[in-house]
């Protein structure tokens, strides 16, 4: 599984903008807001970055939800690593069956149309890991 980006909480998608895309010179490549989830996105990558090249993902809660309660406890920073899987659901049998369970029992919609599951932090050495189909 290659990299497919990293998540950063943040208050504020605008203002984080400011530094990711306007000093570090990223471009925006998406934005949605994934409901199910309770947040606003925005994915950077290198401008004319091809398919393939790891992204930053800005993630705004919409209200409350699981990035309001990283914010409030733990305030903006490094939230998730992501990995695509060719086969999410293949990748989350294997997982489970090495007794690393998904937090879900199923893929569920992330952005972009993809499916995604996430492990938990006491699974992944300290790091909420989401596999993206
Ligand atoms: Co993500």
């Amino acid at each position: 599984m290659r990299v497919d980006h990293v998540g950063v909480a943040v208050r504020s998608i605008e203002e984080a903008l400011g530094f990711y895309r306007d000093r570090l010179g990223l471009a925006v490549t998406h934005r949605e807001e994934v409901a199910g989830q309770g947040v606003r996105v925005a994915f950077l990558a290198r401008p004319g970055a091809g398919e393939g090249e790891a992204e930053v993902e800005l993630l705004e809660p919409l209200g409350g939800g699981a990035v309001a309660r990283f914010l409030e406890f733990r305030g903006p920073g490094l939230h998730h690593l992501a990995f695509r899987a060719v086969d999410i659901a293949g990748a989350m049998a294997g997982l489970k069956a090495a007794g690393l369970p998904a937090l879900e029992d199923a893929p569920r919609p992330g952005a972009r149309g993809r499916r995604v599951c996430f492990l938990h932090p006491r699974r992944a050495h300290g790091v909420l890991v989401e596999l993206v189909g």
